[in-house]
């Protein structure tokens, strides 16, 4: 059985999404839920389930990303997680904390990667008049949101779409595509998962 630690920084819709499918056969089962913000809806939920959680807030560190990333890494490594799974994390990690967790971390991203890397994916998708949008569960490397993909989910843009009907049209498949590349990448599958 693999241990998955979760890192979130909001709701935590997709971990959940993850949690929901760890059970009976699933070769994961989590062993924390981390958050850099101690408002993160997360990780209450967290709680109430009984899983352990961790809360280390970015803002005391100011520029330290390195002193952040060390409280973090100190409550992760805690748990010894075999893998670590971020889901809506919005921290932007350094190449050191990556090399650490190397070829054992991966990151759910609400964009058809390569296109719209880093943040306000929605919006761009809107304004390039992109006629389908989507999401990309891939590993992560020290580039950001530029690692070997795993699985895409894709969704059509519809007229009069906005930022806020797109991503919840893909969210809703987010939390299918998680779950399906977790269970295959713990299984040590590495080929791409297309969900239409
Ligand atoms: C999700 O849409 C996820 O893809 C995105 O944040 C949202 C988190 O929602 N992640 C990124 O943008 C990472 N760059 P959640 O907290 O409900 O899972």
């Amino acid at each position: 059985m693999k241990r998955a630690a979760i890192l979130i920084s909001g709701g935590g819709s997709n971990m959940k999404a993850l949690v929901a499918d760890m059970g009976g056969d699933h070769p994961c089962r989590p062993c924390l839920v981390a958050s850099n913000d101690p408002a993160a809806g997360g990780i209450a939920w967290a709680k109430a389930q009984g899983i352990a959680s961790a809360v280390v807030d970015h803002r005391p560190f100011g520029r330290d990303r390195a002193g952040f990333e060390t409280a973090l890494r100190a409550q992760i490594d805690a748990t010894a997680p075999d893998l670590i799974l971020l889901a809506g994390f919005m921290r932007i990690l350094t190449p050191d904390f990556i090399r650490a967790y190397e070829g054992r971390m991966l990151n759910i991203h609400p964009s058809l990667l390569p296109k719209y890397p880093g943040l306000h994916t929605h919006a761009r998708a809107l304004e390039a008049g992109d006629t389908e949008a989507g999401c990309t569960v891939h590993e992560v490397t020290a580039d950001l949101d530029a690692g070997p993909i795993l699985g895409q989910a894709r969704v059509p843009v519809l007229a009069g779409d906005t930022e806020a009907t797109l991503a919840a049209r893909i969210l809703v498949q987010e939390h299918r595509l998680y779950p399906a590349v977790l269970r295959r990448f713990a299984q040590g599958e590495r080929g791409r998962l297309d969900l239409g």
